[in-house]
C-alpha cells in the first residue's frame, strides 16, 4: 500500500509536467481584474514595500509555495531546493502531504529542509486528521520543526482517485481540536473555499486560509490521466475544470471575513497574478506548478527565475498603481470585468 502511495507522487510529478492538467475551460479569471496604470507614480521602485505577514511571520515578500510534494528522493530534492530559494527571497513555504510519514518515519529526509524560510509549514489532509487525530498532526508538526501545519481539502480529487475517500464527515470538529494546539492554515487544492465555508473556519477557530482555486492546476485532471477505469477517467473528465475560480474565491472570502488571513492561490502564473490577488483583498499568493516545472525542467537556476521573476513584476505592479504596499493597492480599486464580477455577486449572496 505504501508502495503505492510512493508511485502515486512518482505519477503526480510526471503527470503536473503535461499541459493537459491545467485544462483549457479553467479560468482562474485574474485576466478579468484590470489594476489601474498611474502615469504619475510618484514612487521610486526602491520605496515599494512588498513585506509582510502571515501566521505571526514577518515576509520579505507577499508569495509562498504552497504544499506539494515528500516521501520520495526526488521529492526530497525539490523540497530541499525549493525551500532553500523560499528562505532566500524570503517567503512562506509548505512541504507536501505528510501522511505517508505516519507509517514510513523513515522517509522523514524527504520532507526535511535544512533551510528556514521565515515561515515553514507541514501539511495534512483533513481525512487523515480525522482519522490519526490531532496528536499525529502536532508529531508532524514537531517532526520537520514546522512554524505550523496546512490542513489540505481535496474532495473531488478523492472522488476520481481510485480507492480514494469517499467519506468527509467530521473534518470541521478535527480542524477546530487540532486550531488550539498549532498554527493552522486551511487549503484547497484547485476547487476553491466559497464564503460559507470561510465562515464555517472562521467560527471554528481558524484565522488563515489557503483558497486555492479553480484556474491552475486541476487535480480531478490529474486523476483522469492517471484512471484505469472507465468510470473514473469520465468522472475526471467531468469534474476537471470543477470549482470556484481562484480570483473570485479571494474577493468573496475578504468581503466574507475582513480578518481572515488569506493565501490567494489556483492559478497564479505571474507576478502581475500575484499583484491581482492581493488587489482582490489576498494578504500572500500562493503557486505551486509554475515553480515546480521550472525546478523539474532547468533545476535551482531555473526555479531561482521564476522566483526573482515574479518577485520583480509584482514590484513593478505596485509601482505602475501607485501603491507604495499592499494597503495602498488595495485602495487603488481595480476595475473587475465579466464575469469575476457576476461571479463575485453571485457568491455574495
Ligand atoms: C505536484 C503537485 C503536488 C501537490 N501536492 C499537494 C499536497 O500534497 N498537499 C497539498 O495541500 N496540496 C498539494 N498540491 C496543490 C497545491 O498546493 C496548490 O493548491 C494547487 O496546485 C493550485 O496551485 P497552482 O495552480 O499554482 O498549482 C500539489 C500541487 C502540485 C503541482
Amino acid at each position: 500500500m505504501h508502495d503505492d502511495l510512493e508511485q502515486r507522487k512518482s505519477q503526480h510529478l510526471d503527470l503536473v509536467q503535461r499541459s493537459e492538467v491545467e485544462p483549457e475551460g479553467s479560468d482562474p479569471l485574474f485576466d478579468c481584474v484590470k489594476l489601474v496604470h498611474r502615469a504619475l507614480p510618484e514612487l521610486a521602485l526602491d520605496g515599494v514595500d512588498l513585506s509582510t505577514e502571515l501566521c505571526g511571520r514577518p515576509l520579505k515578500a507577499p508569495l509562498m509555495v504552497t504544499g506539494m510534494t515528500g516521501g520520495t528522493e526526488r521529492a526530497g530534492q525539490i523540497n530541499r531546493d525549493l525551500a532553500a530559494l523560499a528562505q532566500e527571497a524570503g517567503i512562506a513555504f509548505g512541504v507536501g502531504s505528510m501522511r505517508i510519514l505516519l507509517d514510513q518515519p523513515e522517509l522523514l529526509p524527504t520532507f526535511a529542509v535544512q533551510s528556514r524560510p521565515p515561515l515553514l509549514f507541514a501539511n495534512l489532509g483533513a481525512q487523515q486528521l480525522v482519522q490519526r487525530g490531532t496528536d499525529a498532526a502536532l508529531k508532524l508538526v514537531d517532526l520537520i520543526k514546522a512554524d505550523g501545519i496546512a490542513i489540505h481539502l481535496n474532495a473531488a480529487q478523492e472522488l476520481v482517485q481510485e480507492g480514494g475517500d469517499r467519506d468527509f464527515r467530521g473534518q470541521i470538529d478535527a480542524i477546530a481540536r487540532l486550531v488550539p494546539q498549532a498554527n493552522v492554515i486551511v487549503k484547497e487544492t484547485g476547487c476553491g473555499i466559497s464564503p460559507a465555508v470561510v465562515a464555517d473556519l472562521w467560527d471554528a477557530g481558524v484565522r488563515a486560509l489557503d483558497v486555492s482555486g479553480q484556474g491552475g492546476t486541476s487535480w480531478p485532471r490529474v486523476e483522469q490521466l492517471r484512471a484505469k477505469t472507465p468510470e473514473s477517467r469520465a468522472l475526471g473528465g467531468l469534474l476537471s475544470d470543477w470549482g470556484i475560480p481562484a480570483a473570485a474565491c479571494i474577493a468573496a472570502a475578504r468581503e466574507a471575513s475582513p480578518q481572515m488571513q488569506i493565501v490567494g492561490s489556483g492559478g497564479i502564473r505571474s507576478g502581475l497574478d500575484a499583484a491581482r490577488a492581493i488587489a482582490l483583498g489576498a494578504d500572500v499568493a500562493g503557486f505551486a506548478l509554475p515553480i515546480v516545472r521550472a525546478h523539474q525542467q532547468g533545476g535551482v537556476a531555473a526555479a531561482r527565475e521564476t522566483l526573482r521573476g515574479s518577485i520583480a513584476a509584482l514590484k513593478a505592479a505596485f509601482l505602475l498603481c501607485g501603491a507604495r504596499n499592499a494597503v495602498a493597492l488595495r485602495a487603488s480599486r481595480p476595475v473587475i470585468l465579466e464575469p469575476l464580477k457576476t461571479w463575485i455577486e453571485g457568491l455574495a449572496e
